[in-house]
């Protein structure tokens, strides 16, 4: 089984790029499985009802999210009525929507979270580590492949969280930075893994933000009105070989594509 995890999709820049690359990627490394995560998807600052489905139309499967998940309010009921838009699955007990979600691809069942860090995030959510531990602990016998979204700042914790799900994960992909790291590898024990597979968006920008703010807002340390950079753009993603039999990958290849 091959699994397409898309890096974070920033605003409509973002969101055209995803509608003009997916379909290729899809066919060109025969996924079988598709992830976005959408968590800057609506003008850079989390998710709408409209651009949820627009994703879904571009040929996601399953949406996952993060520290933005809620800076659009039409969130907190979209989630409730969407089981495969997914939250981290670490927010307190009664939050709104879901980590996770269970699907039947080609034959196999996959369950698919999202987790989000705790270091260097302004939120105090609960253990992401206890947190995928007790899913899975819940969820044993009843899933062929696990795939995570570890959405998270600090290259130690997703590392760690890599490292802490070896042998029991298919694949741990890290997603927040937006910046691609270089060190996909398979784990010892098989689970494919990548620090951060980096964003899909403007390409001339900083993280997917006109730079001309964010430079300004360094030099004078005033507050400033970050918008979604215009011009060229970048598609991230990774792909993850897995076998549904063992759980386990076979392989983990980077993609980064920039106009
Ligand atoms: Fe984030």
């Amino acid at each position: 089984m091959r699994i397409l995890m898309v890096g974070d999709v920033c605003g409509r820049p973002g969101r055209q790029m995803l509608r003009e690359q997916l379909p290729q990627l899809r066919r060109e490394h025969r996924i079988d499985l598709t992830i976005v995560n959408g968590e800057n998807a609506a003008g850079g600052f989390g998710i709408t009802a409209p651009v949820y489905q627009e994703i879904l139309a571009a040929g996601a499967d399953v949406v996952t999210l993060g520290n933005h998940t809620f800076d659009k309010r039409e969130a907190l009921t979209l989630l409730d009525e969407e089981p495969r838009l997914l939250r981290p699955l670490n927010y307190p007990p009664g939050t709104p929507g879901r980590g996770y979600c269970m699907l039947e691809v080609a034959g196999s069942r996959v369950l698919v979270a999202n987790a989000m860090g705790r270091v260097f995030l302004p939120m105090d959510l609960d253990c992401p580590f206890r947190g995928v531990d007790e899913l899975l602990e819940r969820e044993a016998g009843r899933y062929d492949l696990f795939f995570l979204d570890f959405h998270a700042e600090a290259t130690s914790e997703k590392e760690a969280m890599g490292w802490h799900l070896d042998g029991r994960a298919a694949g741990v992909v890290g997603t927040h930075t937006h910046i691609q790291t270089a060190d996909n590898r398979v784990l010892p024990g098989g689970t494919a893994y990548l620090t951060d597979v980096g964003m899909t968006g403007p390409a001339e920008s900083v993280l997917g933000m006109d730079r001309k703010a964010v430079v300004e807002r360094f030099l004078t340390q005033l507050p400033a009105r970050f918008e979604v950079a215009e011009g060229k753009r970048q598609i991230s993603a990774v792909v993850v070989e897995a076998d549904p039999a063992s759980g386990l990958a076979t392989e983990v290849q980077r993609i980064f594509i920039r106009e």
